[in-house]
């Protein structure tokens, strides 16, 4: 794969590439809908994910081109005129990280880009965070603008909400940025605290299923949960000193039910409440090697997204339910929601016969195919250094 990214970025842009990235897609264990109300969340960084290779080149102009959009062709502008297109589509990432990372340091040149991902696109494992991570560590390496993983992490968020305008949390760039191989990470979302809990299961394997149902009007959807929950959060701080939902126990969360007279609102600022409760508890379990009950969380949060917060639609359900009725030790949609996709933890030599079972139910449910991947849990963000000296020296 590699080799062909150097043969195409040569036709694309008529020299070789100097420098070679990668950035993983995300996971996420436990912990969903939390990271925007303060709470804690489980992600882990897959080994699927993006490849950029690239090169300063030695006028103003910037070349973005990606084999995943190839009917866009190379995407082309300058480091003067870096603000949002819409025509520009996916190459607005990398330019909104290149647009922040510019208030850093003085720049002259620009650059030529090329990228290949081998995360479905929009199925909810976080793409579009690993071209924003791979482009901000690329563009920090190339010009030395100096700054670290955390800061690139929240340069990522801030593309996302202020450039891109998807009001989203911190989770998914911190996993791709602070991402450790065969690690979880517990990351608390106030205070960005992480604990780094080892994720090798003896036996078992992570079984990603993808609905591979269009995700349309997601991020209006996701905006709208995001309001609801701050609207929640206003009534409750009429009688509770609180700045964010997953502040609460949810023992006193009950308490103050009165103050959501909103059916709809209780409900989501509950699922916020509990799952943040899941989380933690699932931690302990995973350190006691309670991998039954780490399970029964995962499968407690899938029930709570689905009737309280309302995010996983028949796709979803049907694969987390296929799943669970084929002993899956824990099985939960992952992610944003709305499509996208479920994992579930299988008894490896179970693996085939599983995803045989729950493919033929979803077939049979949904009326087209889902897609299956055994994900292992890889580093973050970085470059790949041997590989590039080898390819094009
Ligand atoms: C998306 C967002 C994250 C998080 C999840 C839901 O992936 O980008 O910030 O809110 O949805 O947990």
């Amino acid at each position: 794969m590699r080799e062909m990214m150097h043969t195409e970025f040569r036709k694309r842009f008529l020299e070789g590439a100097t420098h070679q990235f990668f950035a993983p897609g995300r996971i996420n264990l436990i912990g969903e809908h939390v990271d925007y109300n303060g709470g804690h969340v489980f992600p882990a960084a897959i080994t699927f994910g993006t490849y950029m290779l690239v090169r300063k080149r030695d006028d103003r102009m910037c070349r973005f081109y990606s084999i995943n959009f190839e009917s866009q062709g190379v995407i082309e502008t300058s480091i003067d005129r870096l603000t949002y297109r819409e025509e520009d589509g996916w190459a607005n990432y990398p330019k909104a990280m290149l647009h922040y990372l510019m208030s850093h340091g003085v720049i002259t040149e620009g650059v030529d880009c090329l990228y290949y991902g081998n995360i479905p696109n929009g199925a909810g494992l976080s793409s579009s965070a690993s071209i924003e991570l791979v482009s901000g560590y690329a563009f920090n390496e190339l010009y030395a603008f100096g700054l670290s993983p955390l800061e690139l992490v929240k340069l990522g968020q801030r593309a996302e909400n202020e450039y891109i305008g998807v009001n989203s949390g911190i989770m998914d760039q911190f996993a791709i940025g602070m991402g450790m191989k065969d690690h979880a990470m517990l990351l608390d979302c106030e205070t960005l605290e992480c604990e780094y809990a080892p994720f090798k299961l003896d036996g078992l394997s992570i079984v990603i299923m993808n609905t591979n149902k269009r995700r349309e009007l997601a991020d209006s959807k996701y905006n709208e949960r995001r309001n609801e929950c701050e609207r929640a959060l206003l009534n409750l701080q009429r009688e509770l000193e609180i700045t964010a939902l997953c502040e609460l126990d949810v023992e006193t969360f009950e308490d103050h039910r009165h103050l959501l007279q909103d059916d709809t609102l209780y409900r989501r600022a509950r699922h916020a409440v509990t799952e943040n409760a899941r989380t933690l508890e699932a931690l302990e379990a995973l350190k006691g090697n309670e991998i039954e009950r780490f399970g029964r969380l995962m499968n407690d949060s899938h029930r709570s997204l689905d009737k309280d917060y309302e995010v996983t639609g028949k796709e979803l359900n049907t694969l987390v339910e296929a799943a669970w009725e084929n002993h899956a030790i824990g099985a939960r949609m992952t992610g944003a929601g709305f499509g996208g996709c479920a994992i579930s933890l299988v008894k490896q030599e179970s693996v085939d016969r599983f995803i045989e079972k729950v493919q033929s139910t979803y077939l049979k449910t949904i009326g087209y195919e889902a897609t299956f991947y055994v994900a292992s849990i890889g580093p973050g963000v970085h470059e790949i250094i041997e590989q590039v000296k080898g390819e094009t020296g």
